[in-house]
Order: structure tokens, then sequence, then C-alpha cells
């Protein structure tokens, strides 16, 4: 029987804290649809200071808040937002502004950091002229850090380019800051300075910070009144939610400030792992908390074979494709989690690399 469990699938794979679960029983709540839920206004608050923004609004997911700033951004039908090929919005959240905003995706590749090149941004714009035939660009859309690039972070300097050419152009700009925490505690940067050129930004509370549920939207007063009536029309009005933003006040005390030992795991597993034989990791790529482990063509090695042997002593982690598996470091993996993990690892790899022969 596994005894131990080293959860590396995701950072929302955590369990709320004693302190939390705490913070959860004890919260003043209300309705927050009718707007009165104290605990909800003293989240949203702080968010709002935290983030450089005027308001802010709790939304019940990353997916959910992503939607709504798109869709605030974008209330004419026939508008085209340009954002990253591999970015989370166009990659993992069902084509929903698509299929419920009526907005137009225009790709441009991400290139390995996250980045998207800033001449072929402006080159996506669409010409207005050419209105008879073309949808109307109206949205940038960033994504720090950039999960499908391995974590990596978006620089203030380059985020405020792109936030140039958004304004010279008259469009927005939104960044889906599901890990924005991770992207300023790894650049030491604060997040407002990070987020300073967006008009609006989507925080994740369960991702890298280690809420239950939940996510944030800021914008301008303005933005999030029309964000609010968005809300509620796709069925995230939720009443008493005091008892989960009390929860991510906790994380946010408690956790922020662990975010850099998180980052220290992180170099320390992907250090080991590119030790291996048959195994590749780019130690540099990894900047905050995930880690693509790679394995070399010729090795033997498979993301199953190895997942299977990771998962006989409780170490968990999800292929992301045949050759690939990603690793997610969040508050509740230990200093010792890491050496067992690649203890268990060097075993697993060494068996299937060198089979017994008898
Ligand atoms: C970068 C990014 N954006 C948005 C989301 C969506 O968040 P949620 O799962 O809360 O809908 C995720 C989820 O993992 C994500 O990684």
């Amino acid at each position: 029987m596994v005894m131990r469990i080293v959860d590396l699938r995701s950072d929302t794979v955590t369990r709320p804290t004693d302190a939390m679960r705490e913070a959860m029983a004890s919260a003043e709540v209300d309705d927050d649809v009718l707007g009165y839920d104290p605990t909800a206004r003293r989240l949203e608050e702080e968010m709002a200071k935290i983030m450089g923004k005027e308001a802010a609004l709790f939304v019940p997911s990353g997916t959910m808040g992503n939607l709504i700033c798109v869709m605030v951004h974008c209330d004419v039908r026939g508008s085209e937002v340009i954002l990253g090929d591999t970015c989370h919005i166009h990659v993992y959240e069902n084509g929903g502004i698509s299929t419920i905003g009526g907005v137009h995706p225009k790709t441009i590749k991400n290139e390995e950091d996250g980045t998207m090149d800033l001449v072929a941004i402006e080159g996506a714009i669409r010409d207005p002229k050419g209105s008879t035939f073309y949808p109307s660009t109206r949205l940038i859309c960033l994504e720090n850090t950039h999960a499908n690039s391995g974590g990596r972070c978006l620089s203030a300097e380059y985020t405020d380019r792109v936030g140039e050419i958004a304004k010279r152009h008259g469009l927005k700009l939104h960044i889906d800051g599901a890990r924005i925490f991770n992207a300023s505690v790894a650049l030491g940067v604060s997040v407002h300075r990070l987020v300073k050129a967006a008009d609006s930004v989507s925080v994740c509370l369960s991702k890298g910070l280690g809420a239950p549920i939940g996510s944030v939207i800021v914008g301008s007063q303005s933005f999030i009144e029309k964000a609010k009536t968005l809300r509620k029309t796709l069925g995230g009005g939720m009443r008493q939610i005091g008892v989960l933003c009390a929860a991510a006040l906790v994380a946010l005390q408690e956790n922020l400030p662990k975010l850099q030992s998180d980052h220290k795991k992180t170099k320390l597993l992907a250090e080991g792992l590119n030790k291996m034989k048959g195994i590749r990791v780019n130690v540099e790529a990894m900047e905050t908390n995930m880690i693509f482990m790679d394995m070399e063509d010729g090795s033997r090695l498979t993301a199953e074979k190895l997942r299977k042997s990771l998962t006989e002593h409780g170490i968990l982690v999800i292929p992301e494709n045949s050759s690939r598996i990603r690793m997610v470091i969040h508050h509740q993996i230990t200093t010792s989690d890491v050496h067992y993990t690649l203890s268990c690892l060097q075993q697993a790899v060494q068996t299937i690399q060198e089979p017994c022969q008898n």
C-alpha cells in the first residue's frame, strides 16, 4: 500500500489548509448577487489594490474570468481578438470566446518563451478600411505566466510594448494572469507593475496561490460594472461566496510568501531530472513552478511507462504526450517530496532502460 502521495499533476490540486478551513467556517457572509457579501468585498478591494486597478470581481473560475473579460472588451459581434496559438484561452477553454462570445480568434505563434512577435502582432491588426470583409480587431490577449511554455514569465517591458501597440490602434489589452503572482515573484517585479499596461487581468486564486476555488478579474470601475452583469448572465453570480473568499484571503496572506520556495523546489527537481540518462529538461527555461520533462529518442522511456511506475510510489503526474511529462510544484510539495520523487524516478529510469536479462 502506498503511504506517501506526492501530487505533481498541477498546482490546482492543493487541499485547503486548516487556516483556510477555519476562515471559511467563520467567514462573515451575505448575498453577493445583491452586492452585500462583506468578505467578497474585502477580497475584491484587496485584489484591486494589489493589482493597481480601480475595481475587482470574484468569478468562479479562470475560464469564466477570461470569457467575461474578452466579451466585455469585444461587445460588438464580429470582433476579433489577437492571441497566442498555444495560450490557454485558445486551446483549453472550449472555444468559449467564439461559441458563447461571438468573438473571432486571430492566432499568432507563441514563441518558446511565451511571447508573440511584436511585428506579427501589429501585422495581424485588421485594416479598418477592410471592414466589408474582415472582423474588427478590438483586443490583444497575453498570458503571464505562459503555461504551455512551461510557466515562462513575460516581462513588464514586453507587456508595455504590447500595450503601446494596443493603444496606438485603439485596442484593449487583456492578460490571462492565472499565475501572475508566480511571474511577479520570479521576476522580482510587483504585480501592479507587470499589468500596468493591461485594461483587464484575470487572476486565479486556485493555482499557485493554493486557494480551493475562484478567480478575480480586475479593471476600471466601468469595466467591472459590465463584467458583473455578464457574470450573472453566464450563471456565475453566486450568493454567500464569503466562504470561498475567506479561503482566498488566507491564501494571499500565507501562500504568496511561499512562491519563491516553490520556484526553488522546481529548479531542484528540474536539475535532478536533467542528470538522469535519457531524460532532458531545459533547466534554464523552468522559471516558475512548472517542469516539462522530455524523454530522449531511443531511450526506451515513455511518458506512460514512467507515469505508471511513479504512480506505484504515490507520485502523481500527467503526461503531455507520449514522450513528455508535466510536473507542477505547489505549496504542499516539500523539499523531501522532491528528493523522494527524484529517487523513485531514478529507479524507474534504470529499470526501464536496463531490464533484467534472466
Ligand atoms: C493559464 C491559465 N489560464 C486559465 C486557466 C483556467 O482556469 P480554471 O481552471 O479556473 O477555469 C488555467 C487553468 O489551468 C490556466 O492554466
